[in-house]
């Protein structure tokens, strides 16, 4: 059975955006990260609207789901229940140094604010912040109130990365899957996680003729 030095928790929220939270995990699994991954029950729900891919509430049947559809190893993924205290997420001493919430809602902005830690997401993030780690939470909404800012610039001061779901058109993009890709690339960028999605600005980029 393969070791996976490299963990990571991904949390999906239910924001608009499923499409960025699929490619980064299956970005995520390429590079081989462990990755432990936290489902909202409104992130399933905007799976099944965006995406038409219907996961059920129970992380173990969620897990065989996306097992198949990633077909990686069963163990590199790791699919936790909102209760689950147990999971190493929850805990300082365990958790991944590095956490990314795709897409993000402004609901789970405000309990990330809060430290509310009330489910697994709320607690995983709020480990990562205790412990100084990288916390990136890719906010999607519009548009924002002033609590939502409010809240944003409450976490920007704790040294989270708020990274809203706006990608650039200056590549050109041809497909949806131009933008999705443009997204992923800037987030996996900060995480420092190789990628071959998106030029970086600057390398090679010209005004076309
Ligand atoms: C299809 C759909 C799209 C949604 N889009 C957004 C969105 O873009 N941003 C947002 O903050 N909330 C959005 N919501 C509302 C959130 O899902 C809702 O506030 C929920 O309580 C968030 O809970 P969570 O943070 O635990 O996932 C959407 C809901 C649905 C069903």
């Amino acid at each position: 059975m393969m070791q996976y030095e490299k963990k990571i928790t991904l949390a999906w929220t239910g924001a608009s955006g499923a499409p960025y939270g699929l490619k980064l995990l299956e970005c995520l699994l390429a590079q081989e990260f462990q990755v432990y991954l936290l489902i909202s029950s409104a992130a399933r729900v905007v799976l099944a609207t965006e995406h038409g891919l219907k996961l059920p509430a129970g992380p173990d049947a969620a897990h065989k789901i996306l097992v198949e559809y990633f077909q990686c190893e069963a163990h590199q993924l790791v699919v936790c229940g909102k209760e689950d205290w147990f999971s190493p997420v929850a805990s300082g001493s365990a958790a991944p140094k590095q956490m990314v919430v795709c897409p993000c809602s402004a609901s789970s902005v405000a309990s990330i604010a809060y430290g509310m830690s009330d489910n697994l997401i709320e607690r995983a993030a709020d480990v990562v912040i205790k412990e100084r780690g990288q916390l990136l939470l890719v906010v999607r909404e519009t548009p924002f109130s002033t609590i939502h800012l409010e809240n944003m610039h409450k976490l920007s001061q704790m040294g989270v990365t708020i990274m809203p779901a706006a990608p650039g058109f200056y590549h050109q993009p041809q497909s949806i899957e131009d933008l999705v890709d443009f997204m992923v690339a800037r987030i996996l960028d900060h995480l420092g996680v190789e990628h071959h999605l998106a030029k970086r600005w600057g390398y090679g980029n010209k005004i076309p003729e």
